[in-house]
């Protein structure tokens, strides 16, 4: 984060907030902040509950944020301006450097899928067998490797070691890993209904959430855990990353990462 973490966070939390706030406030008008119509039917109740409960979350999210990653991000710059930064050469683990090296991977999957989502939503057509494979490639790489080593490997090494604030923070990382689990369901059922429209909704969504994640874990928190992990924690972590690699070369790596060359020739007109 070189034009300064201070600069670079406001400017976002800044974006944040005049994004969220009038949805927010809508929402509010819109259901009579969140009380359901007298006689109103099980599943109304449902959806209203289930929107007050999603407008909590947001106040977590941007507390989460604001109150905690940005502000030990601004401290760890001006007590060490090495500390934060993107890229695995700014980190001294290396368990963090594989995973900065993974999001670089997930990255690339991501600009095809904003890619099949565009022509989807204009041409209203979906290309089975393309959002398959590569449905396959973020479940397989993305979810069970990449969010499989941190939420198995790194975040309970690191959560037994750090301080409460920090708990907060890892849980709402987890949070959203939950968040891309049930866009991925939504992508599933779209294909199975062959709904361009909706496929293309929910594939942009997954797209935004990825790459909001990945800055966040490339120029903050991975700062904050690089600075906690002993050579030992290191070393241990990396082991245990071994196995999750050695399940995904079973499962298909070759096949999933050829298949990801394919769609960035065809989506993006990259060279295969
Ligand atoms: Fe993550
Ligand atoms: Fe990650």
């Amino acid at each position: 984060m070189s034009s300064s973490v201070r600069e670079s966070n406001s400017n976002a939390a800044e974006e944040q907030r005049k994004r969220i706030n009038p949805t927010k406030g809508k929402l509010r008008v819109l259901t009579s902040d969140y009380g359901p119509p007298q006689g109103a039917c099980s599943s109304f109740k449902t959806l209203y509950s289930a929107l007050e409960e999603f407008e909590k979350d947001l106040h977590q999210h941007i507390h989460l944020e604001n109150n905690i990653l940005f502000p030990r991000a601004i401290q760890m710059e001006a007590e060490s301006p090495s500390a934060l930064g993107s890229g695995e050469g700014f980190m001294k683990s290396k368990c963090l450097a594989l995973l900065v090296t993974e999001h670089k991977t997930i990255l690339r999957s991501v600009d095809v899928l904003q890619a099949m989502a565009k022509h989807a939503a204009d041409s209203q057509r979906l290309n089975k067998e393309d959002v398959s494979g590569l449905l396959e490639l973020v479940r397989l790489f993305a979810d069970d490797l990449h969010q499989g080593k941190e939420e198995g490997a790194l975040f309970p090494l690191f959560t037994a070691k750090c301080d409460p604030l920090e708990v907060d923070a890892i849980r709402h990382m987890i949070f959203e890993h939950e968040q891309d689990r049930s866009l991925m369901a939504g992508i599933e059922d779209a294909l199975q209904r062959s709904n361009a429209a909706d496929f293309a909704q929910y594939a942009l969504r997954l797209a935004e959430i990825l790459r909001d994640h990945i800055r966040k874990e490339d120029d903050i928190l991975f700062g904050i855990i690089d600075q906690q992990l002993s050579v030992e924690d290191d070393a241990g972590i990396v082991t245990e990353f071994e196995a999750f690699d050695r399940e995904f070369e079973k499962r298909g790596r070759d096949r999933v990462l050829h298949r990801l060359r394919m769609l960035e020739w065809k989506y993006l007109s990259k060279p295969a």
